[in-house]
């Protein structure tokens, strides 16, 4: 029989241990972090996920220990039986005096343990990098050994999070009366949405499922069925490049309500990010969002955004408010000026000039963005701001710096534009002497993305939002009330902007065969410091504005069954109204522990290249395995 788990059960975790300890006689289990050999005193950091506790090897506690601690090495597992003590004195050389060998930044530097008796339970190599808090090692090798960086305390801490996060979604989701319900990752391949990863059938020769990159037409299944409300923390599965935030596969807080509206839903999503929130961080959002008297009690309620203003004043659907810095659409100047004189303006003045312009359609726009005099950014920065801009697809990035009186210098529009309208345009944008303004146009979608991608950008350099992380303010919004459908231009058609299960405004339903790209739907997006943290709808549950909807969209009734059929079939048999949305559960954690990357909270993350370096996924395959699966593979010349 063993000495230790067996004999001597452990009593305390690496964290746990105080002043208040002190005398107690403990049993710690961990791993050795680090070994300082004082000659006569062996001092060694124990590890475990709560923490570190200092153990101290003195030949007078035990000589059979302390000649054990000798051979001890980074990594190493062990278990300790000691008594604590409190840190008295040591020198300290640089003081050239006795100090306190008090830790006060570690919870336990109140004490230090001195070993009675040590079992080593394993020995360990040399790690590749070293096991600190603070880790310089590069991401692959990291990955590579994920195990080992797992022991660190950042990744403990936002695995902890995580599950703190899971567990207030569970308490707080059963509370407000929602069943957790599993649904199939194995699934019916269904056009549109995301890229799917396939999986070849064995049993049907020929023959793929998809895996599903979410619970979407399942959880409006169980509504169909009755269910009335339900969420899952679910993992899905998308075939798209990674970025920082975004993996192949990732986990929402998956959440379907019937009966049930576009208020009542927000209302929950705010009680359950108030205590999420409440639960991780000890933060009271509902002391910065209160909600009010018609609000339940403690609920943050969160400030709503029409999509139109989200796009016309911040250039995308997922604005950052921790800073303002709008921008300014100065197409309708453009126009009442026919291009005041600037070439590249003229037909876009042109195109407008039947009063056609409107910010929410797909066209040629004008925008502005003032950056403050404060900011003090020198030409070099301006060219700076420009290669940016071309790095996104603008042709260029025209700039004008505003002097005295109003004038602009610095800038080749000066000569060109009418006084009229570089009047209009200081007016409108507010820009002031020593402003730098920026300008871009060309077409709407690339004017949007350029712009808001440089309002970000200007945002950290001018110091307004930290580089990376949350900078102790969280700032959220709602998107609402976007476009149910969007011009493809390449097909000349109208597509659905997400779904086509999403219900248009009631007010909007005669526009669907009329005029498709005003139908505002109930659509929304929850945004969190400038990422979409979660978005969903109120869905389409009428078969009759469906068939309209379908009609709009170009699918008939051959193509509608192919595509969505089980649902449609559904919907038929007495379906509730009802909604839903899903959270992204890593970008959650993400945020909310002031991470850069989806795999900083993510215990076994995809590379970039979606490969997970520790396990060398993915590899090939036996041809033996490949015939099983009625496969054949062609080499890529
Ligand atoms: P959507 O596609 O908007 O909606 O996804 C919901 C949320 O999931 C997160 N997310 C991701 N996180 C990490 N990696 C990814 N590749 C990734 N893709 C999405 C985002 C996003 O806001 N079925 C609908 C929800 C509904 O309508 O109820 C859906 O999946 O934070």
């Amino acid at each position: 029989m063993a000495r230790f788990i067996d004999e001597l059960k452990r009593t305390h975790s690496c964290g746990a241990l105080r002043a208040s300890h002190a005398d107690q006689e403990v049993v710690l289990f961990g791993w050795v972090a680090n070994r300082r050999d004082h000659g006569n005193l062996v001092f060694v950091d124990l590890r475990d996920r709560e923490g570190v506790t200092q153990i101290v090897f003195d030949p007078e506690a035990s000589k059979e220990a302390h000649a054990l601690a000798q051979a001890l090495r980074s990594e190493w597992v062990i278990g300790i039986r000691g008594k604590v003590k409190l840190r008295g004195e040591q020198f300290s050389q640089k003081e050239g005096k006795m100090v306190s060998a008090r830790n006060p930044n570690l919870p336990t530097g109140e004490i230090e343990v001195e070993v009675l008796e040590l079992g080593v339970f394993n020995k360990s190599e040399t790690p590749p990098f070293e096991i600190t808090d603070r880790c310089d090692t590069g991401e692959e090798v990291r990955l590579t050994y994920r195990y080992l960086d797992l022991r660190r305390g950042p990744l403990q801490a936002a695995l902890k999070a995580r599950h703190t996060i899971a567990q207030a979604t569970r308490n707080f989701l059963s509370d407000t009366g929602c069943l957790e319900v599993e649904t199939p990752f194995l699934v019916k391949y269904t056009p549109g949405g995301a890229r799917n990863f396939l999986v070849p059938s064995r049993v049907h020769s020929g023959k793929f499922y998809a895996l599903a990159e979410s619970p979407q037409l399942f959880k409006q299944l169980l509504m169909c069925a009755g269910y009335e409300r339900y969420f899952q923390i679910v993992r899905c599965f998308r075939d798209e490049d990674s970025r920082l935030d975004r993996q192949p596969e990732f986990t929402q807080i998956d959440i379907e309500m019937s009966f049930i509206n576009q208020d009542d839903l927000f209302t929950v999503i705010e009680g359950l990010v108030g205590a999420i929130w409440k639960a991780t961080l000890g933060i009271d959002l509902a002391e910065q969002y209160p909600g009010g008297p018609d609000h339940p009690a403690g609920f943050p309620k969160f400030p709503r955004m029409r999509f139109e203003d989200s796009m016309r004043y911040y250039g995308n659907d997922k604005p950052d408010l921790r800073f303002d810095m709008k921008h300014t659409d100065i197409t309708e100047l453009v126009v009442e000026h026919k291009g005041g004189g600037i070439p590249f303006w003229e037909p876009i003045a042109q195109k407008f000039a039947d009063g056609t312009y409107r910010a929410d359609l797909p066209a040629e726009i004008v925008k502005v963005l003032v950056v403050p005099a404060s900011a003090n950014l020198s030409r070099k920065d301006g060219d700076e701001l420009e290669k940016l801009a071309k790095s996104m697809g603008a042709g260029g990035l025209a700039r004008a710096k505003v002097g005295a009186g109003g004038e602009w210098t610095q800038s080749p529009l000066n000569k060109m534009m009418t006084v009229e309208l570089r009047d209009a345009i200081n007016r409108a944008s507010g820009a002031q002497e020593g402003d730098l303004i920026i300008f871009q146009s060309g077409k709407a979608q690339l004017v949007h993305t350029v712009m808001a991608n440089l309002r970000v950008y200007l945002g950290k350099r001018l110091g307004l939002i930290p580089e990376v992380g949350h900078g102790g303010n969280f700032n959220f919004l709602w998107v609402v009330d976007p476009p149910l459908f969007e011009y493809d231009e390449e097909t000349k058609s109208w597509a659905a902007a997400h779904h086509a299960f999403t219900r248009p405004h009631d007010d909007c339903v005669d526009l669907i065969d009329k005029d498709p790209g005003k139908v505002l739907c109930y659509r929304y997006d929850l945004v969190l410091n400038g990422f979409e943290i979660g978005g969903g709808s109120i869905r389409l549950h009428d078969p009759a504005v469906q068939a309209k909807v379908f009609a709009a969209l170009g699918i008939d009734g051959d193509e509608a069954r192919q595509k969505f059929g089980f649902l449609l079939d559904a919907l038929k048999f007495g379906a509730p109204p009802h909604g839903g949305i899903a959270l992204g559960m890593d970008r959650l954690v993400m945020l909310l522990t002031g991470r850069e990357s989806l795999r900083d909270v993510i215990a076994f993350p995809k590379t970039q290249k979606a490969v997970d370096l520790m396990s060398d996924a993915p590899t090939a395959v036996t041809n033996q395995q490949l015939r099983d699966l009625h496969i054949r593979t062609v080499e890529e010349s």
